[in-house]
């Protein structure tokens, strides 16, 4: 696991698309595994910059999303779908058939989860996956448990996760109560792993990611396993490691 320690947002967006950058460089029909979130709205920015700037080509890239809410569709603007469409699709010039994110309105959740991991395999696995981080350790939604879940399907969000995306619904209650995520096998299967944070919030599940026990209560944890992560965080994310091992 590599730590990137950077100034600020906007130095962690762009050490994040600089990665990605040079993924879609080598390899120009890649599978790009994508996030959505307040943090990497940065790192979208500076990649549709990139391209309006003639230097990035997005034509033959295929991209799967981690995850969807249960119970919106693409054109509700709290889905995932939209927020992709918003901040990065809409800008590039990537063929939206060759984008993917969960059916959040699929008859049976357990069909749609299946169809994901099939899709997944059958475009060659992810290349490069970038990742946020939950305040309690989430990647995708896979949310603190006993376990380490073993295929993609419904979870249940956890009442930590639904007041911190409070923020982006009118009311509490109109946050959806399940989702359908990658699981952590999906994502550990990635040939590359990038996972961005910042903020002060961030501080301490940084640290118990980095540094603390490989833990199904830190699903994040898993990452220590991983061949290939990269965890790009600025100063405020970083405040915990620095306090701890004054790295
Ligand atoms: P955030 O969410 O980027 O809005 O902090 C990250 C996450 O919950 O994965």
């Amino acid at each position: 696991m590599k730590i990137i320690r950077c100034k600020d947002y906007e130095d962690m967006s762009k050490k994040a698309a600089a990665l990605f950058f040079s993924q879609i460089h080598m390899k120009p029909d890649c599978v790009l595994g994508l996030a959505t979130g307040s943090t990497p709205v940065g790192t979208y920015k500076q990649l549709i910059k990139w391209y309006e700037e003639g230097e990035l080509d997005f034509s033959k890239v295929k991209s799967v999303n981690l995850d969807e809410y249960v119970g919106l569709d693409g054109t509700n603007d709290q889905s995932y779908r939209y927020f992709m469409n918003e901040n990065l699709f809409n800008h590039v010039n990537i063929d939206k058939a060759n984008t993917n994110v969960p059916n959040g309105k699929a008859d049976n959740m357990n069909e749609e989860a299946l169809r994901y991991e099939a899709l997944i395999e059958s475009l060659g696995g992810i290349d490069m996956q970038l990742l946020g981080i939950g305040n309690n350790g989430h990647i995708g939604f896979n949310e603190p448990s006993d376990a380490f879940d073993k295929i993609t399907h419904e979870v249940k969000l956890t009442d930590s996760t639904i007041h911190a995306n409070a923020r982006f619904f009118e009311t509490i209650d109109d946050v959806p109560k399940t989702a359908i995520s990658m699981v952590i096998g999906t994502i550990m299967k990635a040939k590359k792993v990038v996972l961005i944070a910042n903020g002060p919030k961030k501080a301490d599940i940084i640290y118990e990611t980095c540094f603390g026990p490989i833990t199904p209560n830190v699903p994040a944890s898993a990452l220590q396993m991983h061949p290939d992560a990269t965890i790009i965080v600025d100063e405020e994310a970083y405040a915990t490691i620095l306090a701890k091992r004054g790295e």
